[in-house]
């Protein structure tokens, strides 16, 4: 018989369903850029705090006492915070139809968790959300993918490649806008071709909306507003993004009395409630005319970096893709094969990326691990720059870039 303390060391002790997952690639490049000095616009966190007046309000509520469990959905003020600036074309009850949860991740976790089935289908954008697909598999759900393909300067998905894989297994659609890492914001007439497929087959469809603030060129629509949607959608957000607070974990849904109630059952097992201070404060940041002028500047500064960041990398010789939203930009790779002195096609992302910390100092993430198949060709072609940092960390990037590849 094997000895106890020994084969626990010696298997692998993952769950089978989480094996396929590994470590996130955030963790590998991180190490690698650390090792080798690298300038890091791989993960996507802002290196300046938010506003003071959150901090400020936090720790008023810690003094103040509020400290012990939240109630289950949320602290009403917040909830009613949230259910104020909701967009589902119709009031919301902030008691029934709001769950405040552990960030964004945590609320499509709950939602997957407390609405899917083992068995049942559901579809996916990618480039995805790394988060999405281990969700899916602790939900014994299958996940179906739609690719979405960069046609001239953004990336977009055909209707009819949607439209085939939902049938009659579909639960729920997953939709990502604006959408990390493409950048992309699904138009009206986007929203409307997944809206139409939603109702005429019965789907939920979940938005992911964490960066709805953070649009640079067109509007947000929410899908969840579009005709007969409101009933069907599950709206999920935070404050990480939108106030560069991404290390508070705050987060939320938004949906109808029944699917909340679905998705409760799983928040209440998965961590039950919140951190009540920091509640406390994201009321008051989202009732804060101050905090929401402080976004709005830190917005026009993002725009700001992500036109400096998209005109150097086309400087530079990379084929870069507008970004019309959130915190990247994805840059073609094909034009500087030849001044590497690689094939077109004759590398991986993967490959790149370590090369380019290595050789340039700067680290960046190579997009083809957001596919379900990394060999699938549009995988390859472009590296994801985070352009949510300080200017002189970008200019220094730039620097660095331009003397490993001229430009
Ligand atoms: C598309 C998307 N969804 C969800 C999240 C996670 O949000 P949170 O930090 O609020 O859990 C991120 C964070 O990078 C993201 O990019």
């Amino acid at each position: 018989m094997a000895d106890d303390a020994t084969s626990v060391r010696s298997v692998d002790q993952r769950a089978e369903r989480l094996r396929p997952f590994g470590a996130t690639i955030f963790s590998e490049i991180t190490g690698l850029a650390r090792a080798h000095g690298a300038v890091n616009l791989g993960q996507g966190f802002p290196d300046e705090d938010g506003p003071a007046i959150l901090k400020d309000a936090a720790a008023r509520a810690l003094r103040e006492e509020h400290n012990q469990y939240a109630p289950l959905g949320g602290v009403p003020a917040f909830a009613e915070q949230i259910a104020r600036r909701a967009r589902l074309g119709r009031a919301v009850d902030p008691a029934t139809e709001v769950t405040v949860t552990s960030g964004c991740t945590e609320a499509i976790a709950a939602t997957m968790l407390g609405l899917v089935n083992p068995g049942d289908e559901v579809v996916l954008f990618q480039p995805f959300y790394d988060s999405y697909r281990a969700c899916l598999a602790m939900a014994g759900a299958t996940a179906r993918y739609v690719t979405l393909r960069r046609d001239g300067g953004r990336f977009t998905f055909d209707p009819d490649e949607l439209r085939a894989l939902c049938g009659a297994r579909t639960r729920a659609i997953l939709v990502n806008s604006p959408h990390n890492p493409t950048g992309t914001v699904f138009s009206r007439e986007e929203l409307s071709v997944i809206a139409e497929v939603c109702r005429e087959r019965d789907i939920v469809a979940v938005c992911d909306e964490v960066y709805e603030h953070l649009v640079y060129d067109g509007e947000h629509v929410s899908l969840a507003s579009l005709p007969g949607m409101a009933e069907r959608s599950v709206v999920c957000s935070s404050l990480g993004k939108t106030f560069a607070m991404t290390g508070w974990k705050i987060g939320w849904t938004v949906a109808s009395p029944e699917l909340t109630a679905a998705i409760r059952s799983a928040h209440q097992f998965l961590v039950f409630s919140v951190a009540t201070p920091l509640q406390h404060a994201a009321a008051a940041a989202l009732g804060s005319d101050e905090a929401w002028a402080w976004v709005e500047a830190m917005r026009e500064r993002y725009r700001g970096n992500r036109d400096a960041l998209s005109a150097a990398l086309s400087g530079i010789g990379f084929d870069v893709c507008g970004a019309e939203a959130g915190y990247f930009v994805m840059a073609g790779t094909g034009p500087i094969a030849e001044k590497l002195g690689v094939q077109d096609g004759g590398w991986r992302d993967t490959d790149l990326c370590k090369r380019m910390i290595e050789e340039a100092g700067v680290a960046c993430i190579p997009p083809s691990v957001f596919y379900a198949d990394p060999d699938d060709g549009n995988g390859h072609g472009h590296l994801r720059f985070a352009f949510c940092k300080r200017r002189e960390v970008l200019d220094e990037a730039i620097r660095r870039l331009r003397r490993w590849l001229g430009g």
